[in-house]
């Protein structure tokens, strides 16, 4: 025992070294400038200031390394907008000296290289700078935009690229470092991160934070508002602005439910406390899986708990991805992928097999919608990203069609020995990242050579670096869903039906399907008979209004207009707004609509929504 103690004990040294020089993925990560394979940041130190006139993150970050190479070379770190002020490095004997840096031309995707030349290893780097108001990562409310009008608000979206943005770093997924941070804020505001946040902090401006275990750079986090907290159990609480705090506790109080669920099928919750942080409606996302806080939308609060398999998703993602990292944004459906199989077996735990089946065929009829509409090389898992921006390359794929490949698995292995791989796999690369071709290799061996014959490496191939699903990708089926289905024949044929439809007892999700798959040849008095019974012009579940906004448009139903303008002016989530404006460009009396809301719901919306939309309605 000893012996194989010592033995672990030499590998460990020994393996840091060796898997940054070997050539899995050495330097795979075209979205970075950093040469983290010569040196690589191994802890970071966050001192920043918090100023809300000058929509700025102002301070100093240090920057520990350790060093790969012998030989002394420059340090190149990521950027964006930053300005930088100087640059300390720390010398053998502890001194901070001043540096020569170079800051040079901003590329559109990648941003600007900080390039540093001390004439030693540096043990540490201080970089001394200021983020400006453009910084992709932050969104910085007004009072004014927030639902309490008294407080502003700031928050991060550091995925894919944009940690850069408001933190000189070696922005890859690749490279993991611990971090621990002072934030200034003003006196009446909270400051939360992606790290320990103590619910029973002194509200005095100040504030600490540590994260001890070692994190990708597009996991770093910060949100800062009148926030407060509302524990739901013992692990798990909420943060948010008064108007919502109690609302979401009652909502998202399963979520200690789902820790436990997947605890007991993938293995322990590493990370200690897990909170929520409701942001803003402008935030772009569902949700990010920020480690120890996940942001939140505001928008899945429906008060009946129909959208909390975004909470699933988001704490799945504490094994899959944040546990097991991709290793570069082409490598995303290991994050994604993983995760929305991973999400689907806790709502399956949590809430029944019916429900998890329903959202599993609503995610694929998407999903099947956006294979058609999509380049055919934008289909496949293992994306080319071209030299685009990530967010530009973001679809369906990495996510249902990577859980429908874990699927698959599932289906030809079975759930105990696949469950048995899952459970070694999210072990074996505890706080590691990996690549696709490394995946490939460990489920060869772990899983398909394992048990022969059962599936090809050709099939493995197909799904991974094939275009569109396989022949034989599961098709889940919801016996519900059936049922509607019917329904919808019925109520096509005599709106009339609509009455005697089992309508009470239908869930959010039937009702999705229901307005999902009604025929585009509907016609308006079934609108309006619809609308009549339902009001879902005006309903207060996110994604129902959408789904109906989104048939209204095509059908030509004009009486949603007043209600979808009020929605595209709070609501900010890509997902909800984006499917809308696309829809209104087809025509141009929807598209002068579109421009004339879009100029007064811009100014709410994050940039990354923003640089959507304009590229949708400035075409
Ligand atoms: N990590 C993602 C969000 C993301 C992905 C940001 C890629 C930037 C680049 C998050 O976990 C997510 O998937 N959110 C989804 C949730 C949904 C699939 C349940 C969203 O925001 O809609
Ligand atoms: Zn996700």
């Amino acid at each position: 025992m000893k012996q194989l103690v010592r033995f672990m004990m030499l590998v460990a040294v020994f393996s840091v070294p060796s898997v940054w020089a070997s050539s899995a993925y050495k330097l795979a990560d075209a979205y970075t400038y950093a040469n983290y394979d010569q040196v690589k940041t191994t802890h970071i130190y966050l001192d920043l200031n918090v100023d809300f006139n000058k929509k700025s993150l102002s301070g100093f970050a240090q920057l520990d390394l350790t060093w790969l190479v012998k030989n002394v070379t420059p340090i190149y770190l990521d950027t964006r907008d930053l300005v930088i002020d100087k640059v300390l490095a720390e010398s053998a004997n502890g001194q901070w000296l001043k540096t020569p840096f170079k800051l040079s031309k901003r590329d559109d995707v990648l941003g600007s290289k900080l390039t540093i030349t001390p004439k030693f290893k540096a043990k540490a780097l201080r970089i001394y700078y200021a983020s400006t108001p453009k910084a992709s990562g932050l969104q910085w409310l007004s009072a004014e935009q927030t639902a309490g009008k008294k407080s502003p608000f700031l928050f991060s979206q550091n995925q894919a690229i944009h940690a850069r943005s408001w933190i000189p770093i070696q922005d890859t997924p690749s490279v993991r470092v611990t971090y621990t941070a002072r934030i200034h804020t003003d006196k009446s505001l909270l400051a939360v991160m992606s790290a320990n946040n103590n619910p029973n902090t002194e509200r005095d401006g100040d504030y600490f934070f540590n994260m001890p275990q070692a994190i990708p750079s597009y996991l770093i986090a910060i949100g800062v508002g009148d926030l407060h907290f509302q524990a739901m159990s013992k692990q798990t609480g909420v943060y948010a602005e008064r108007y919502i705090l109690a609302k979401a506790a009652k909502e998202f109080e399963d979520t200690q439910a789902m820790i436990d669920a997947n605890e007991k099928q993938f293995g322990p919750y590493r990370w200690g406390r897990y909170d929520l942080l409701i942001l803003p409606p402008s935030f772009p996302f569902g949700g990010m899986e920020n480690p120890r806080l996940s942001f939140i939308t505001p928008t899945v609060i429906a008060g009946d708990k129909s959208l909390v398999s975004l909470i699933a998703h988001e704490l799945a993602h504490s094994w899959s991805g944040n546990l097991v990292t991709n290793a570069t944004w082409r490598d995303l459906w290991l994050n994604e992928g993983f995760t929305s199989y991973v999400e689907n077996r806790i709502m399956e735990k949590v809430y029944g097999k019916n429900r998890a089946v329903m959202e599993q065929v609503l995610a694929v009829q998407a999903l099947e919608a956006e294979i058609k509409e999509l380049p055919k090389d934008d289909t496949k898992l293992y994306i080319d990203l071209k030299g685009r921006d990530p967010d530009d390359a973001f679809s369906d794929i990495p996510y249902t069609k990577g859980q429908l490949f874990l699927m698959y698995l599932e289906n030809k292995f079975g759930r105990q020995r696949f469950d048995d791989f899952m459970l070694a796999y999210f072990n074996d690369h505890a706080f590691q990242s990996i690549g696709t071709q490394d995946f490939v290799k460990y489920l060869k061996a772990n899983l398909t050579h394992k048990y022969p014959n059962i599936v090809s490496d050709a099939k493995i191939h197909e799904w991974i670096y094939g275009t569109g699903l396989p022949k034989d990708a599961p098709q889940p089926k919801s016996n519900a869903f059936a049922l509607i289905a019917k329904d919808i024949k019925a109520f096509v044929a005599d709106k009339n039906v609509l009455s005697q439809l089992p309508t009470a007892q239908w869930t959010v999700h039937e009702w999705l399907y229901f307005i999902n798959n009604l025929p585009l040849t509907i016609n308006k008095a079934h609108m309006v008979a619809l609308d009549k019974a339902f009001d879902f012009t005006n309903s207060s579940n996110s994604e129902i209004a959408h789904a109906w906004y989104l048939l209204s448009l095509k059908v030509g139903y004009d009486a949603i207009y007043p209600a979808m303008e009020k929605y595209l002016i709070t609501i900010g989530r890509r997902k909800l707004i984006v499917p809308l404006y696309k829809e209104l460009a087809t025509t141009a009396k929807g598209k002068a609509w579109a421009k004339k809301v879009y100029l007064k719901a811009r100014p709410g919306y994050h940039g990354l929504a923003q640089g959507t939309v304009d590229a949708i309605l400035n075409k």
